[in-house]
């Protein structure tokens, strides 16, 4: 099947993953790479490791009617939260007027779509949704859960990157009492996009760690809500942390074994969550973020010891935590192969 990709936003850190990911991909025919901020620059300006691979200039808009007649249609849109709530009935009637709607696959990177209530919603990005009526709609789309939702969906709410750490850490725990689960999350600074601001900028971060937004981060209702599916009974605690990387992200996980389960019972658990999963490695001891920086892959370590358990887990938050779960999430709904345009190992030492 050929794809034509879309990639609205694509000046940011969320956009350059995903025009470096998608010029590798077998199936992807077409690339266009819309930013407002760089409306008619070359998109080398601002993703200097593209030039020669993409050296075309970035458009102030698609337009929707001058796409090819055949072949799937996948619409990224890696801008901040609010941007695609807002824009996304004008989207849906253009994409009518062209006649292409039944042909996208539309796919979010932000917080718009992933909570399906507009209270949770208000209380988690401290605004109203603006388009609350959609929300419930989009397959959210941690990969290793929703991968049967994802096949038959062309709307797709893709995790935040600490949200799919720590819920790779919790899948294989499904149905069990737990009690309390403490969660430390530590991540690199472009975790925050390609602006700086006053906490985010190198030089006030380089050589500095602390915690932000401890009990209070907007990922916190994404885990609550695998918790409850899941059927796991656990108060989550989770405190995020500003590391000294660039790329990152780093989740321990915390939590007693109940009555019944020992190390070994729960190694059994996370192999048969994961078999058919590829891009989940486990691995003895600590994860690291080295081996996983600049790939698809999430690594996870488990450590059981009398009633004490902990999950370590390891990704990219531009990659698995982003781009790279999008184009995994991609692969399944248009039918393609899950590992297409993602299988390669990373830098190491990175
Ligand atoms: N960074 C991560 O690790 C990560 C992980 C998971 C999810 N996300 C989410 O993915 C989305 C993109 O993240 P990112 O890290 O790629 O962000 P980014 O580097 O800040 O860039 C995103 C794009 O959003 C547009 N933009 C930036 N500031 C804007 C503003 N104030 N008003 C309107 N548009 C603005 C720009 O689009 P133009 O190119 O059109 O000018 C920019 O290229 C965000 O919703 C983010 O929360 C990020």
């Amino acid at each position: 099947m050929k794809v034509h990709a879309i990639i609205l936003g694509a000046a940011g850190y969320g956009g350059g993953e995903l025009l470096r990911l998608l010029i590798g991909h077998p199936n992807v025919a077409s690339i266009l790479a819309v930013s407002k901020s760089h409306a008619g620059q070359k998109v080398w300006k601002a993703h200097p490791n593209l030039r020669g691979f993409l050296d075309d200039a970035y458009y102030a808009e698609a337009d929707w009617s001058a796409l090819p007649e055949d072949g799937a249609i996948a619409v990224f849109s890696a801008q901040p939260h609010f941007e695609l709530a807002n824009q996304l009935k004008g989207l849906e009637s253009q994409w009518a007027s062209a006649g292409i709607a039944d042909r996208v696959t539309l796919i979010d990177l932000s917080g718009d779509f992933r909570l399906s209530d507009g209270q949770l919603f208000e209380s988690a990005y401290g605004k109203a949704h603006p388009c609350a009526d959609r929300l419930g709609t989009f397959v959210y789309g941690l990969s290793e859960w929703k991968a049967s939702a994802l096949r038959e969906t062309t709307r797709i709410a893709n995790p935040g990157c600490f949200a799919t750490a720590v819920q790779l850490a919790l899948l294989p725990l499904q149905g069990l009492d737990l009690g309390f689960i403490a969660v430390c999350g530590i991540t690199g600074s472009s975790g925050s996009g390609a602006l700086p601001s006053e906490t985010t900028h190198h030089p006030t971060r380089a050589h500095d760690f602390r915690a932000y937004k401890a009990l209070e981060h907007q990922h916190q209702a994404e885990m609550e809500g695998l918790i409850h599916s899941l059927g796991i009974t656990a108060q989550l605690s989770f405190v995020p942390h500003s590391a000294p990387l660039v790329r990152g992200i780093f989740a321990t996980v915390q939590f007693c074994l109940p009555e019944g389960l020992d190390e070994s019972g729960l190694r059994q658990r996370f192999q048969a969550a994961y078999r058919n999963a590829p891009f989940i490695r486990q691995v003895e001891g600590s994860p690291r973020t080295a081996s996983v920086v600049g790939t698809n892959f999430c690594e996870i370590g488990i450590k059981g010891n009398g009633r004490s358990a902990v999950i370590l887990v390891a990704l990219d938050n531009l990659i698995k935590g982003m781009a790279g779960q999008a184009v995994q999430n991609m692969n399944l709904s248009l039918g393609l192969s899950e590992k297409a345009g993602l299988w390669t190992p990373g830098l190491f030492p990175a």
